[in-house]
């Protein structure tokens, strides 16, 4: 059994573990978020088709899996619409995990980032004990997405140099992080947000 849990919940935002049965309305967010995801991510630089996107989710489901990497749709549980993609995934040490996220461009500013990113970290550092970094990197020109980390309370350690691989990357980036002790001092635990 996975060491994440299938789906996590806040009342307002559901993340649900990547499958098939999601293929068309993902495709149709990627479409309609073309622009703004081919501009800033390294994974929208060719064209996406359902084709092609099966082969994503293919893997998304044997990283989850395995336990490499834990990639959830974001849905509104209000209307249910998918409205994004939120991955947690390794990092070459144990102790340390990533956070990366895209949103649906009409969905935007409303929140969803942030909040599926607060239930990664939960389940994060709930679920995998070796864990005591999560950390999240983007372009520096990435204002949304700095906001996003900074809103979690993570800290800006570091600007490094990056591979320019898509159109709006400058080719430095920032790396934030946050640490167990400070995320558990300051989130207590609150275990119904996590539902299988
Ligand atoms: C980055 C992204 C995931 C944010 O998603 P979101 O659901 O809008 O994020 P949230 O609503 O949780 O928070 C966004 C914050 O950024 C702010 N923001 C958005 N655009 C901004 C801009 N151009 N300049 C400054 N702040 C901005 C919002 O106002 C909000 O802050 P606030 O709550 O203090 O008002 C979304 O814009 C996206 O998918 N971008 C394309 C893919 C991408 O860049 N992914 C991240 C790669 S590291």
């Amino acid at each position: 059994m996975a060491l994440l849990p299938q789906r996590l919940s806040d009342g307002f935002v559901e993340l649900r573990r990547c499958g098939f049965v999601d293929l068309e309305s993902a495709v149709d967010a990627i479409h309609e978020s073309w622009s703004e995801l081919h501009h800033w991510l390294v994974s929208f630089q060719e064209e996406v088709t359902q084709d092609s996107y099966v082969r994503v989710i293919d893997d998304y489901v044997r990283g989850f899996d395995e336990d490499q990497d834990w990639s959830y749709f974001v849905v509104d549980q209000d209307d249910a619409a998918l409205v994004g993609v939120a991955n947690l995934y390794r990092l070459s040490g144990p102790e340390r995990v990533a956070i990366g996220y895209w949103v649906r461009t009409s969905r935007t500013r409303r929140g969803y980032a942030s909040r599926a990113s607060r239930l990664l970290v939960d389940s994060a550092f709930s679920c995998l004990p070796m864990v005591n970094i999560v950390e999240i990197q983007m372009d520096v020109t990435n204002l949304a997405s700095v906001r996003v980390a900074e809103k979690l309370g993570f800290r800006c350690v570091s600007e490094i140099k990056r591979e320019i691989m898509a159109p709006g990357q400058s080719g430095r980036g920032f790396l934030w992080e946050m640490d167990r002790a400070t995320w558990t001092s300051s989130n207590p635990a609150v275990p119904s947000i996590l539902a299988d």
